[in-house]
């Protein structure tokens, strides 16, 4: 054979998509039409990389490697793929469905296979997935992996698990590939078994055809015996479920294998049979996908603060982590009752994520701490006495509370847009008896304003007009400026666009409120008896401001429609909504994206940032949500998160 040439790093990365495509189909031709292969199978491997860089959709990429392997093989009953679910409550819907106890595996990044044995127990065909009922055969290589035997006693069985490569050994191929499981699935596709060999790749196997095993837990013990290593795997039964997540979650950082997820399958092989499967997955397996960064880190200390309603909340203040592109300092434990069910002390390891990408979550403790966290026993802010109410700790004088007061006062001029009111300038005004409650931001004077050590004339006269050019205020802005509990700002726009006026709002009946869509009765509760508690607020605010009305409302929101959404962390990301909402409908939660600076698309494309599928229960997932997961198993950043997801980072948004 005549002398490989070599392909720099440099001459790789200065082709166009254009120019790799040609390269890699001129490099076919020679390699099976004139077999004369003008560069290594490792050079080709790297177009093939570059191209899956540069052009991920490329026609060239459908079938990695195919033009340079061997025949097909039949598979001896299809190689479906695994539903997908990416929070706890998917999890446990799915569970519902059947009896028994759950087998909980590492989802292996890497490449299927099944591997068959004769009846006198010799590797007879090794095949990838292929298209699900036929595959490549890779026999010669598979034969080559040290964790597969060529032998086994019994047969004819089948193994199927996962080809895949550890992280040790693609330490040294690291510069030239994007990750493991590509170059497995190159390494795996390679004419020449000893090249492939030489690759050092590695087997898994989570699944056994043939046996009389009545379980998966018999299944796995039947693969190790057979001589397979041993894949770590959990029996548990159906109140573990998310302590089985949590268990691989875990140990994702630690292990020597990228994993994308954990596998769950019904333990009992009678209720796979009962289950059957769809078209394209089994009903007994469902894999939990991770999505986006999580890191370890260290809780250092809590910080308790005091919110608008006068509960007490946990802030972790954390060792800094970067999470996706961003370093995380704090993450918010909610309440004092989640603590302590995380089981969180001073010192712990703790595992942090940022839901839907966003925002910074403390998921678990992986190693808890020496300190035990002791709750305030008096309000951090006045010193009054603390009270506890189920899994919330209050503040007993929040009227009289400086960081409830000085909060309601911010949170109204956030959400009506009255801008220069910083912290520091309404801690000395609430001091100063200046501002103590909303109602005075309207009766300020530039004599009253000048008490405020910094605040000179100029800062005065910018206040001032600022407050001046709010005083036509939309009535669902006026209703969630209000800081009452619920009356967040997608109740606050459908209450307003249902009632249409303040008058109509403030005569609505809890009945009336209750029966909204998506509201309930406690949160009826709240809202009516907030209202009738602020009367006396509104009354005084009524004086000073303007409602905008009905049509009058209608107008203004589309003229704002993504104005005062600067910080918006929904601003330029787009939304496309799935399934059954409970919360609200379709169009309100368009809009609510909308005003916050975002987009909501008709339907999924790879640019997409969220899909929202709805918490309400569905049969059958969305023509949207299969396409979603192809983009996302594709590498497209689009992230899938359900409507409580979706929630959380509204009210994030407002805090
Ligand atoms: S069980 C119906 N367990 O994930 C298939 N699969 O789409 C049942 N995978 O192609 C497979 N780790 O190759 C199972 N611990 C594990 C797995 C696993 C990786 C792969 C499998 C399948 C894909 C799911």
């Amino acid at each position: 054979m005549a002398q490989l040439r070599k392909i720099s790093a440099t001459e790789i990365e200065a082709m166009s998509p254009e120019q790799l495509e040609g390269e890699i189909t001129r490099h076919n031709t020679l390699y099976w039409d004139s077999q004369e292969p003008e560069i290594s199978d490792y050079d080709y491997d790297r177009l093939i990389e570059r191209l899956r860089a540069v052009r991920p959709d490329s026609p060239l990429l459908g079938d990695f490697g195919a033009e340079r392997f061997g025949a097909d093989v039949a598979h001896s009953s299809p190689m479906l793929s695994l539903d997908k679910c990416y929070d706890d409550a998917q999890l446990m819907s799915w569970a519902s469905k059947f009896e028994g106890d759950v087998a909980v595996t590492p989802k292996m990044d890497g490449v299927a296979c099944a591997i068959r044995y004769d009846d006198s127990g010799r590797l007879a065909i090794a095949a990838t997935r292929g298209n699900g009922t036929v595959g490549d055969d890779i026999t010669r290589n598979v034969a080559t992996i040290a964790d597969v035997p060529n032998r086994i006693e019994g047969g004819p069985l089948e193994v199927r698990g996962e080809i895949y490569m550890k992280l040790s050994v693609f330490e040294r191929y690291k510069d030239q590939f994007a990750n493991p499981r590509n170059l497995a699935a190159g390494a795996i596709k390679q004419k020449d078994s000893e090249k492939s060999r030489a690759y050092g790749l590695s087997f898994a196997g989570y699944d056994l055809l043939g046996s009389d095993a009545k379980t998966e837990a018999e299944k796995f013990e039947r693969i190790i015996a057979l001589g397979f290593p041993e894949m770590e795997r959990l029996i548990v039964n159906k109140d573990e479920l998310t302590g089985g997540y949590r268990h691989f979650a875990e140990k994702r950082d630690s292990l020597d294998f990228e994993i994308d997820g954990v596998v769950f399958k019904a333990n009992e092989l009678s209720e796979h049979e009962r289950l059957g499967a769809t078209g394209h997955h089994p009903r007994y397996a469902l894999a939990y996908k991770f999505q986006g960064d999580q890191g370890t880190t260290t809780l250092d200390a809590i910080e308790w603060s005091v919110a608008r309603s006068g509960a007490i909340t946990p802030v972790a203040l954390i060792a800094p982590v970067t999470l996706s592109g961003a370093e995380v300092r704090r993450a918010s434990l909610h309440n004092w009752g989640y603590l302590q069910k995380l089981g969180m002390t001073i010192g712990a390891k703790i595992v942090v994520t940022r839901r839907g990408g966003v925002i910074p979550h403390v998921e678990f403790v992986a190693e808890p701490g020496e300190e035990k966290i002791v709750p305030p026993k008096t309000c951090p802010s006045c010193g009054s006495d603390v009270t506890q109410v189920d899994d919330f700790l209050f503040c007993s004088h929040p009227l009289k509370c400086p960081d409830v007061q000085r909060g309601t006062i911010k949170h109204f001029c956030k959400v009506v847009d009255i801008q220069g009111f910083g912290d520091k300038l309404l801690a000395e005004a609430f001091d100063k008896q200046i501002l103590v409650s909303v109602v005075d931001i309207y009766t300020l004077s530039a004599e009253k304003l000048l008490e405020i050590e910094r605040v000179g004339d100029k800062t005065a006269e910018n206040l001032l007009a600022q407050v001046d050019a709010h005083r036509e205020i939309e009535l669902a802005t006026f209703l969630r400026a209000l800081g009452i509990e619920d009356l967040g700002q997608q109740v606050s726009r459908v209450i307003a666009d249902h009632f249409e006026t303040l008058a109509a709002v403030r005569a609505a009946t809890r009945e009336q409120v209750a029966a909204l869509s998506g509201f309930g009765d406690i949160m009826a509760n709240n809202i009516v008896s907030g209202l009738t508690a602020e009367a006396e607020i509104i009354d005084a605010l009524l004086e000073h401001v303007t409602l905008l009305e009905g049509a009058a409302a209608a107008a203004a929101a589309a003229a704002a429609a993504g104005e005062g959404a600067a910080g918006s962390a929904l601003r330029g990301k787009s939304f496309v909504f799935t399934g059954k909402l409970e919360s609200f409908d379709r169009k309100t939660a368009q809009k609510l994206v909308k005003e916050r600076g975002g987009e909501a698309p008709a339907g999924v494309t790879k640019e997409l940032s969220y899909l929202v599928v709805g918490d309400g229960k569905e049969d059958k997932k969305s023509s949207k949500q299969k396409k979603a997961e192809k983009y996302v198993a594709e590498g497209c950043e689009l992230k899938i998160i359900s409507e409580s997801e979706f929630k959380q980072m509204l009210e994030q948004d407002d805090a």
